[in-house]
């Protein structure tokens, strides 16, 4: 036996699944998808084969001749789930299981009509990353085992589907009432990229290969946030290489997705907090096209090499948006990443194991390692490697590192082999093993600098000496400006201050996510009276585990705030999702 994933029950020395076939019920009333998966194998095998399932209930197995094929769940687990085994009769090639997932699977979450933008039609959407796909199909859940997958989903008539891959077709449903849309993923993805939406959908073209899809209260807005997406893949296509997955499309979920968005491949799934009215937050969809390259094509191995992932493209990401909007306009997303990583760090402790790149999880839910780090420390191990060879010698690594690793998923040891092999001496140089195996930020970590940035960190640093910005400032300051501002304010101020900021900024009256979380957590923290409506409207309106900590975190300051919390989360948490119902209660368990 040998299993590599600690979060996985996929063992090496068994058959490996190649192809996904779905032929997928979603029953609205019940919150269940029930029906059939079939996994093709990569070559004939016998012996047992260990599937991850979560909350799965397994009706039947059969191989591809139809002779039952004996199966076993074992004991529950709290992370991993149960694991599934199979025991495949000599010259198994494929292997169906009839089953079907449990209301509480935590990969889907439900919308009743009401709950929905126009109150008519239910909808529902998964997330699988990163071992939730074991919650809605058997599979041996771990990016090792990449799989192309087609699906025959079937829904009410009045509703849509989306998934992560190409359509390729509606028919009507067996039953009357029904339709069944049909998919394929031709390229082999990891299981966690499995996607799915239903709902009453409408999509609007942004360009030849780019679509937005949300519901039609919504899909208005989402097309003029997105107009700039062509220009966005040309530009990642101009430093990364073509993009290799025929479409980009997107779908903007309701209020309550837990995520600002996930890289579902052709299918990127957005939160509507994004849509600002003015494409000020669409860094998000940048991040998420750059994920085509980094973490769809070239994978980590498991969760303990997610900076693989996230690092890179956070750094990619970065990219794109300096070719598009110049150096010193990225210098404000470093400020505000190095926020983000601050905060990360001093959650978790500086001597923290998490703080590190490279992860030891056995044991651990990746759910709890997720944090700022592998993100923002991952990025700058990047930029650092960038920095000591120098762009175009990077650029040219970066396109080798694709092509050498294209479709597979790797561990970070693997990462630093190969770019030994291309840059002799320069992963000592920079000192990748302090990058992954210590914890904290290594001494030479880039700092990213510019005049702008500056003057906005003098001006909120001195806020206790009395130093103000002008009118003619703030009123200068685009989002990202207001934002890093804001974000090196004190995390308390009086009263009087709050007043003066509110009332030359009109803070607590923004539309824009970013800039009123910002705020209220501010506000909040001081116990500021006049923003608590505003606090309840946002934390009733938004599930993006982004904005819910450090509001809940920031409403622990104080007994007052403590009790508006917990009623605000008594009235909401319904229609939280159950990873953000999570990172709340442990919030609150701090109070
Ligand atoms: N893949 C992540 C989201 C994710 C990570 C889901 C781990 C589940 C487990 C996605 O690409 C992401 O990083 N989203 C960020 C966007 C941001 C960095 C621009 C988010 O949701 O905030
Ligand atoms: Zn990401």
């Amino acid at each position: 036996m040998s299993r590599l994933d600690p979060h996985s029950y996929f063992d090496t020395e068994q058959p490996r699944a190649r192809h996904l076939r779905l032929d997928w019920l979603v029953d609205f009333e019940a919150h269940r998808i029930a029906g059939t998966a079939t996994l093709e194998l990569e070559a004939p095998g016998s012996g047992p084969l260990d599937l991850d399932s979560k909350d799965l209930e397994i009706e039947s197995v059969v191989d591809q001749r139809g002779n039952a094929v004996p199966f076993e769940l074992g004991e529950p687990d709290d992370i991993l789930g149960r694991r599934l085994r199979l025991v495949l009769p000599d010259g198994t090639t494929a292997v169906t299981i009839r089953y079907r997932t449990s209301s509480v699977a935590i990969a889907l979450q439900w919308f009743a009509p009401e709950q929905t933008a126009g109150k008519r039609h239910p909808f529902m959407y998964s997330q699988c990353q990163a071992i939730h796909a074991r919650t809605i199909v058997p599979v041996q859940d771990t990016p090792r085992v990449r799989v192309s997958y087609s699906a025959a989903v079937t829904v009410p008539e009045a509703l849509s589907v989306v998934m992560s891959a190409g359509p390729a077709g509606e028919r009507a449903g067996a039953q009357s009432g029904m339709r069944t849309f049909l998919f394929e993923m031709p390229q082999p993805i990891p299981p966690y990229l499995l996607a799915i939406a239903a709902g009453d959908l409408a999509s609007r073209d942004l360009s030849p290969r780019s679509r937005v899809w949300a519901e039609p209260e919504t899909v208005e807005s989402a097309a003029y946030e997105f107009a700039e997406v062509e220009q966005m893949i040309t530009t990642a296509e101009s430093i990364f290489g073509p993009y290799d997955w025929d479409r980009f499309d997107m779908l903007v979920l309701p209020p309550a997705f837990p995520y600002g968005g996930m890289e579902n491949p052709r299918m990127t799934f957005l939160t509507p907090t994004v849509i600002a009215g003015d494409r000020s937050l669409v860094d998000v969809v940048a991040h998420e096209l750059a994920h085509s390259w980094t973490g769809n094509l070239v994978t980590n191995a498991d969760a303990e090499h997610f900076w693989l992932n996230e690092g890179f493209t956070t750094w990619a990401e970065r990219r794109i948006f300096e070719a598009m909007h110049g150096s010193d306009e990225v210098v404000l997303s470093w400020a505000m990443g190095q926020r983000a990583l601050e905060e990360s760090v001093e959650r978790f402790g500086a001597g923290s194991p998490l703080t590190k790149l490279r992860q030891n999880l056995a044991g651990v839910d990746p759910d709890e390692s997720f944090s700022s780090v592998p993100y923002e420390k991952g990025a700058r191990f990047v930029t650092a490697i960038e920095q000591a060879v120098g762009r175009p010698r990077f650029d040219e690594f970066m396109r080798a590192y694709m092509k050498h690793f294209l479709f597979q998923s790797i561990t970070s040891e693997e990462f630093i082999a190969f770019l030994d092999t291309q840059i002799p001496g320069l992963s000592e140089k920079v000192d990748a093993k302090a990058w992954l195996y210590e914890t904290g930020l290594p001494a030479n970590a880039p700092v990213f600098r510019s005049a702008k940035l500056d003057e906005l960190s003098a001006l909120a640093k001195g806020w206790q000496e009395g130093k103000r910005p002008t009118a003619e400032q703030m009123k200068s300051w685009h989002t990202a400006e207001l934002l890093v501002y804001l974000q090196q304010l004190p995390r308390q101020l009086d009263a009087q201050s709050l007043a003066w900021l509110d009332e030359r900024l009109s803070l607590t009256a923004r539309g824009n996510y970013e800039i009123l979380v910002e705020w209220l957590t501010i506000a909040a923290a001081s116990d500021y009276e006049p923003v608590f409506d505003r606090v309840r409207e946002v934390l009733l309106t938004v599930g993006r585990m982004k904005y819910l900590r450090p509001l809940y975190k920031a409403l622990g300051a104080h007994p007052r705030t403590q009790k508006l919390a917990r009623e605000i989360y008594e009235a909401g948490k319904h229609a939280y999702h159950s990873l953000s119902r999570h990172v709340i209660e442990s919030e609150m368990e701090k109070y």
